[in-house]
């Protein structure tokens, strides 16, 4: 599914019918942006995006529209923000996201259909009562109406749970409740109805640490993937957010031979989420962001060595937007903004680009494995 590249100087279509934000001229700023990068070595870069900024500040959609050949809205199409009320579900946030990713030739990503969080209290009540229909309902809609405009969707998000409660490592949820495990393989099937060329993704949190609670969470993650593919459910892609915390520290071995266990069961690959939390960091500038970017790159260099690994998505591109510093509770306790992100405030490049291009640059060709597991 690869997108027709062009440059664009008008805006799309539906942008026009939504009256929505247009993209900037690519022209020659995106020849040397991430994805350019990323994509002569057959994998693709892209961001999360924030529609409010995105309406307020031109600035954002041009640094978008250069550095990212792949996009996924980072709210708009949850249930919190798309169906916060019965009745008609709002699209307009998800349908911006959908014209500015067309008017820059941009893949887009959906995230997410079934999640813990950000379930609003009207829709616990009938997950409780009906938790299929809703499912059906839902995942129909939602995929229904971006039908063959999705690369891949975000199934189901997060849904180990944190604490080796249960012998089959699911985290307690409203959907577990209501339906058992089948939910998982329930809703990747309502995917595959909804829109069959949209890739299943399973994505999932705290898969990319070292720490003694990693090594039996993958050890799950695998089973059940294992029985899905057996099963025949329709999941094509392991992602994971990948986000990075500068106290916990990463071992790549480990790293490396889950990954190629998940590509040994015919799968692709996807970093969904990736920034470093800084807060354990040193305050000072230069040395944080030495910091900030070893560990990028040691994270991003064994995740480019497996030829399964398709896209790489930071969450969010400016550290204006990143959630680690909207968040009061992820701010750093010193007040000065987290470095998390490839662009800093005024949309510059900061040393984080510079270890994430070259890690691109630097990475073995992908362009024979992308093909396969496209086509997958
Ligand atoms: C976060 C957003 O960044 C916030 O704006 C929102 O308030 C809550 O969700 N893992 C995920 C994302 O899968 O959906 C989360 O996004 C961050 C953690």
């Amino acid at each position: 599914m690869t997108p027709t590249r062009r440059d664009v100087f008008g805006i799309g279509a539906l942008a026009l019918a939504t009256g929505s934000v247009s993209a900037a001229p690519r022209g020659s700023w995106a020849a040397d942006g991430l994805n350019a990068a990323a994509a002569r070595k057959g994998v693709a870069y892209g961001s999360a995006v924030n529609i409010t900024p995105l309406r307020q500040n031109p600035a954002y959609g041009r640094a978008l529209a250069r550095e990212c050949g792949v996009l996924v809205p980072e709210n708009a199409m949850k249930l919190a923000y798309a169906w916060r009320a019965p009745g008609p579900i709002d699209f307009s946030f998800a349908d911006e996201t959908v014209a500015f990713a067309a008017s820059n030739g941009q893949r887009l990503r959906g995230h997410t259909l079934v999640w813990h969080e950000g379930i609003p209290a009207w829709a616990r009540e009938r997950i409780a009562r009906d938790a299929e229909g809703f499912l059906r309902d839902w995942i129909g809609a939602m995929a229904g109406r971006y039908r063959g405009r999705i690369e891949a969707w975000d199934v189901v998000n997060e849904i180990c749970g944190p604490d080796g409660g249960r012998a089959d490592g699911l985290r307690a949820s409203p959907w577990l409740a209501a339906l058992g495990p089948r939910y998982v393989d329930l809703a990747f099937t309502l995917l595959h109805d909804a829109d069959p060329a949209a890739a299943g993704v399973w994505n999932e949190n705290d898969l990319e640490l070292d720490a003694d609670w990693i090594a039996p969470r993958r050890a799950m993650v695998l089973r059940t993937l294992e029985g899905m593919v057996r099963r025949g459910v329709p999941v094509r892609r392991l992602g994971l957010q990948g986000h990075l915390y500068a106290k916990h520290p990463l071992d790549q071995d480990q790293l490396r031979r889950f990954l190629r266990d998940v590509a040994g069961l015919g799968l692709a690959i996807e970093i969904t989420e990736l920034d470093v939390n800084d807060k354990n960091f040193p305050a000072d500038l230069p040395s944080r962001d030495r910091a900030v970017s070893d560990l990028a790159r040691r994270f991003l260099d064994v995740v480019l060595d497996e030829p399964a690994t398709l896209n790489v998505l930071t969450w969010d591109i400016t550290n204006a937007n990143s959630w680690l510093n909207t968040n009061p509770q992820r701010r750093r306790a010193d007040g000065s903004i987290q470095r998390a992100l490839p662009l800093d405030e005024s949309f510059a490049r900061t040393p984080l680009w510079r270890a994430m291009h070259r890690a691109f640059s630097e990475a073995p060709d992908h362009r024979a494995a992308r093909d396969r597991l496209r086509r997958g």
